[in-house]
């Protein structure tokens, strides 16, 4: 097997080779003039099975989306025998149902698209819903990373911490990273207004006074979510807040909102590369590569 890296996540890519001992081959890539994206491997792939590590987080995730595809086509086009694609962060999956009247489903266009390139299986990390892979047209699967995410905060030194996920959706999540943290784990109520995206969230029964609580969630976007919980936290006394996330987009002053609204720092993974990244993928998809090889 190679690793393909992508573009979008090289460093990513070279963590992933080291651990693994899989190697690499690495992507000249460029963006036109006009906008257009260029990829080239700069390898060889003949009679090879590739993984293709590439993130497809905002910003660019439209063209990051692309750059995957177009290293899908490369690749079977160099002779690889066998396309993973490796997606972190996977663009368009909480666009996953059709909630109104004339929407498409464009989780599964892009799947669709990403076939017709070439990819034969996909690997993500915490897709919103698992369900969605069900519908992708080869074998997809998705991991989770909060066990990772967890063993950050424990050494970190907040072993028994309260895990709170801050809808009953995520409560999976704050279940896995109970198992680890030892503490104790709940859920928030949350309800969401299809039209305008505005959320009302609600608690019930939880007993978070003078303790540490981690709040864990798949995808901080705009960090409403995040800051609604806190904000009830603080309301029921909790003593400190934290926030792990897989997924850490933290679109415009995201940060800057959740650290004001007292959460004393944001924990997310190279899903998506910035300022919260602090923990990487590296173990789990080099698991998962070493699975698949
Ligand atoms: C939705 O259910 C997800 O799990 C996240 O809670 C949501 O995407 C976060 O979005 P935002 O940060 O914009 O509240």
């Amino acid at each position: 097997m190679k690793i393909i890296a992508g573009p979008a996540s090289t460093a990513l890519s070279e963590a992933v080779s080291a651990q693994s001992n899989i190697p690499t081959v690495s992507v000249v890539s460029k963006t036109f003039p006009d906008g257009e994206s260029y990829v080239r491997l700069d390898g060889e792939v003949a009679g090879k099975s590739v993984a293709i590590i590439q993130t497809t987080c905002p910003p660019a995730q439209d063209s990051r989306l692309f750059q995957l595809a177009f290293l899908a086509d490369a690749a079977k086009r160099a002779g690889a025998i066998k396309v993973s694609a490796v997606v972190p962060y996977l663009a368009y999956a909480r666009q996953d149902k059709m909630f109104l009247t004339g929407e498409g489903l464009s989780v599964e266009t892009i799947a669709r698209m990403l076939k017709a390139a070439g990819v034969d299986e996909l690997f993500t990390v915490n897709i919103h819903s698992e369900q969605t892979l069900t519908q992708f047209p080869f074998p997809a699967k998705t991991v989770s990373a909060i066990g990772l995410i967890a063993d950050y905060f424990i050494k970190k030194g907040h072993q028994g911490a309260y895990a709170l996920a801050p809808d009953k959706g995520a409560m999976y999540i704050a279940q896995q990273a109970q198992s680890v943290l030892g503490g104790d784990a709940g859920h928030l109520n949350k309800t969401r207004d299809r039209h305008t995206g505005q959320t009302v969230q609600t608690a019930e029964g939880l007993n978070v006074k003078n303790k540490t609580v981690i709040i864990l969630d798949d995808i901080i976007s705009t960090g409403g979510t995040i800051v609604g919980a806190a904000k009830i936290l603080r309301e029921q006394g909790a003593a400190h807040i934290f926030c792990g996330c897989v997924h850490g987009l933290l679109i415009g002053d995201a940060q800057k909102r959740i650290l004001d609204a007292g959460v004393e720092e944001i924990v997310g993974t190279d899903s998506v590369p910035g300022p919260a990244s602090k923990v990487s993928l590296s173990p789990l998809i080099s698991q998962v590569l070493k699975g698949a090889n």
